[in-house]
């Protein structure tokens, strides 16, 4: 048994900011966000929230695949941004749509939690455990950002994407994904659960040794996903990679040596939504009519853990 993804969807805050508007509130400026991640604008809720978009991407991407709420048996939503721990957001979205038959679950693997929540799904229905399920990143980070630190605050945005997926006849794909406790220190963030020091409830990180991990590990992620499924990268129409910052891909493709048209961004728009940020592409992708079924395409997430994955899928 196979997974394929039969419907997307996304949501996105209606406020953009572009990178003048953020300029007024920290010492940073256009060109200087633009040559160095590739970021022109990002998304911020003022009135969505985590749940709301994820159930807005929810919606959008069983619509466009034509299957109903009720035949959905799996939700699974990757955030590390909502606003509810209980019930979970996927609990939510499953009020809100009316997924009246489905078990559901949160999963929190940061920037890699899409890829992680797409094998989960997949696994399980490949062992016959469900037959359609929704997979949902959605993050409100805005919430999580120190808006006073320029290292960070110029790079993240909010927004959902989902894809809804179905079993079917064929060989299933192998994915990688592997993690880094150790190194967890580069890229951190704490609730006020805990016993924390001022500006830890906010994302901190060390960007030039995210920069470095995230260089190495994705196209080591990406070489060992060809090899368990016996694929050469000749084979690969698209690398939809999490949109981070626009050098990471292209530093990727040219590890791969791989033309950089099979890489496509929109970070440019969106900023770095974490886990919403490879459905939210994959979106874009289908409803401008840019995959073309039976393509074949990688999906490869990093980000805080240390995590990092890819798992391959055909369109
Ligand atoms: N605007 C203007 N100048 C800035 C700035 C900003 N927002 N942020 C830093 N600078 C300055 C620094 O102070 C430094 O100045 P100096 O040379 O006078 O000391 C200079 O720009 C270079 O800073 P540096 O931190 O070396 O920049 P960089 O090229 O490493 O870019 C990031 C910083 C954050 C854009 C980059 O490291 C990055 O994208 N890392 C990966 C982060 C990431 O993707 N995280 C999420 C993973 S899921």
């Amino acid at each position: 048994m196979k997974t394929v993804i039969c419907g997307t969807g996304s949501a996105i805050p209606e406020y953009r900011m572009d990178n003048c508007e953020l300029s007024q509130l920290v010492d940073t400026n256009d060109e200087w966000i633009r040559e160095r991640t590739g970021i022109q604008a990002r998304h911020i809720a003022k009135k969505e929230t985590t749940v709301s978009l994820a159930a807005g991407a929810a919606k959008a991407a069983l619509e466009n695949s034509g299957i109903s709420s009720e035949e959905v048996d799996l939700i699974i939503v990757s955030t590390i941004s909502s606003e509810v721990i209980l019930p979970c957001t996927a609990c939510e979205v499953q009020r809100m749509i009316g997924a009246s038959n489905a078990v559901c679950f949160d999963l929190n693997a940061a920037c890699s939690g899409f890829v992680l929540a797409y094998n989960t799904a997949a696994a399980g229905i490949t062992a016959g455990i469900y037959k359609t399920a929704l997979v949902i990143g959605s993050e409100c980070l805005s919430k999580l950002t120190n808006w006073k630190d320029r290292g960070t605050c110029i790079l993240f945005g909010d927004g959902a994407g989902a894809v809804v997926l179905k079993g079917e006849e064929g060989e299933g794909r192998i994915p990688f994904a592997c993690s880094d406790g150790e190194s967890g220190n580069v890229l951190t963030c704490k609730t006020g659960l805990g016993q924390i020091s001022e500006g830890e409830e906010y994302m901190q990180m060390d960007g030039q040794e995210v920069f470095k991990f995230a260089v190495r590990k994705v196209p080591e992620a990406i070489r060992e996903v060809l090899s368990r499924n016996n694929i050469g990268p000749e084979k690969v129409d698209w690398y939809i990679l999490h949109q981070a910052n626009k050098r990471i891909v292209e530093a990727v493709a040219r590890h791969l040596k791989e033309p950089i048209e099979k890489f496509p961004v929109n970070m440019q728009e969106y900023g770095n939504t974490s886990s919403a940020s490879i459905p939210v592409l994959l979106d874009d992708m289908n409803r401008t009519g840019v995959l073309k079924r039976g393509q074949t395409v990688v999906i490869a997430g990093f980000g805080a853990g240390l995590t990092w994955c890819a798992s391959m899928l055909e369109w």
